[in-house]
């Protein structure tokens, strides 16, 4: 996508040939700065404190992790230790442990001479293939909008709710959920999109919003507990999320309260569409409730990142003294109230028969 009428992706080679530039997230949308990554513990703090989060973009920057690693230590010590490490970072999102499983089964069968050369190498492919996994979402979700659209009378957007930042930011390039959408708004069909909040974190407001300000996409912020009140009122034509990890039988982990989202569509008839990289699907598990969902800090829910009138940005505290806090970050939407998954090979089921019959080199398979 283009920042500022430039085009970028989410994470690149330094000009110095070795050391991974990424853009910090934790500081949207008040400022935009690129980080330099050059140590496998850089990049672990980086997954860990979601400089960069969402789930590709997470195993990208630990396929790099694994890079830097090899250029330090090449030896199988060296390499085990960059996996746990890279590994331990979050818990829910398992394109981690896909793409650290993808570097070191290329790596463990090359003599450590080779390896630093190899491991820059797969991770380049790794986000090259993220890039084409995700227009191939887009072209494939791009579909649904379309059909949409020619029931509309003219000039009424398709108005699509999106939840979390599912989008550029969260992948290399294009987002999963935001592929379809900005396949869409790039062809002169009209779309607006709800974008909600997304508390803890508000990787809606801050990141999506600041994604679609950018392209041009005409959207409006709204509070979390907004999606069912507009579904009711015949104001959402389609809700499109990413996941973190989707189980062989169809279940969805996805960011806090999209289980309340779905939930929200089913009773108003409203399709659950969710964009599923297959890197995403883990088919060593048959059921959501087998997901660890990760528990983060309760200072996520007691204080938030904002600006103020004279322009500082600053944190501040929400919730009184002394009050306990918990901080669930994910929750599993069960495959009954998905419509569909939007996969880079096409739209299926959310079922165990249609999910292996799409990806059968994948199915059984532990992760
Ligand atoms: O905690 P985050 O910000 O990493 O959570 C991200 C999400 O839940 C996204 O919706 C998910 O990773 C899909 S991103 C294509």
């Amino acid at each position: 996508m283009k920042v500022n009428g430039t085009p970028m992706r989410t994470i690149w080679l330094n000009d110095d040939g070795w050391s991974v530039d990424i853009i910090d997230q934790t500081i949207f949308p008040f400022c935009f700065e690129i980080v330099t990554l050059r140590s496998v513990p850089d990049c672990a703090r980086a997954i860990t404190d979601m400089l960069v989060r969402g789930a590709p973009l997470i195993g990208a920057t630990a396929a790099y992790g694994m890079a830097l690693a090899m250029r330090k230590d090449a030896s199988d010590a060296g390499l085990s230790s960059a996996y746990e490490v890279l590994h331990a970072t979050r818990p829910t999102a398992i394109n981690l442990k896909w793409a650290l499983d993808r570097m070191r089964a290329v790596l463990l069968c090359l003599p450590q001479n080779q390896r630093e050369a190899a491991a820059y190498t797969e991770a380049a492919r790794l986000c090259d293939d993220d890039v084409a996994v995700n227009s191939a979402i887009g072209d494939h979700g791009l579909e649904l909008i379309k059909a949409i659209a020619k029931t509309k009378t003219a000039g009424e957007p398709v108005n699509i709710l999106t939840h979390c930042n599912a989008g550029w930011l969260a992948t290399v390039d294009w987002g999963t959920a935001t592929s379809p959408i900005y396949k869409a708004h790039d062809l002169g069909l009209n779309v607006h999109v709800w974008v909600d909040e997304t508390r803890p974190r508000n990787q809606g407001d801050a990141l999506t919003a600041w994604e679609l300000n950018q392209h041009g996409v005409p959207h409006h912020v709204i509070v979390d507990n907004a999606g069912g009140h507009l579904m009711q009122h015949g104001k959402v034509d389609l809700v499109i999320v990413g996941t973190d990890r989707t189980c062989a039988n169809g279940d969805v982990c996805n960011k806090i309260g999209t289980y309340l989202k779905a939930l929200a569509a089913h009773d108003n008839n409203i399709p659950f569409y969710v964009t599923l990289p297959s890197s995403t699907i883990d088919f060593s598990l048959n059921d959501g409730v087998q997901i660890p969902i990760e528990e983060r800090d309760g200072s996520e829910v007691s204080h938030v990142l904002g600006r103020a009138e004279d322009g500082t940005v600053l944190k501040v505290q929400l919730t009184p003294d002394g009050s306990p806090l918990a901080n669930p970050a994910f929750d599993v939407t069960p495959a009954r109230l998905v419509t569909g998954l939007i996969t880079e090979r096409g739209i299926v089921a959310a079922d165990t028969a249609a999910l292996a019959a799409l990806f059968p080199e994948r199915a059984g398979q532990a992760h």
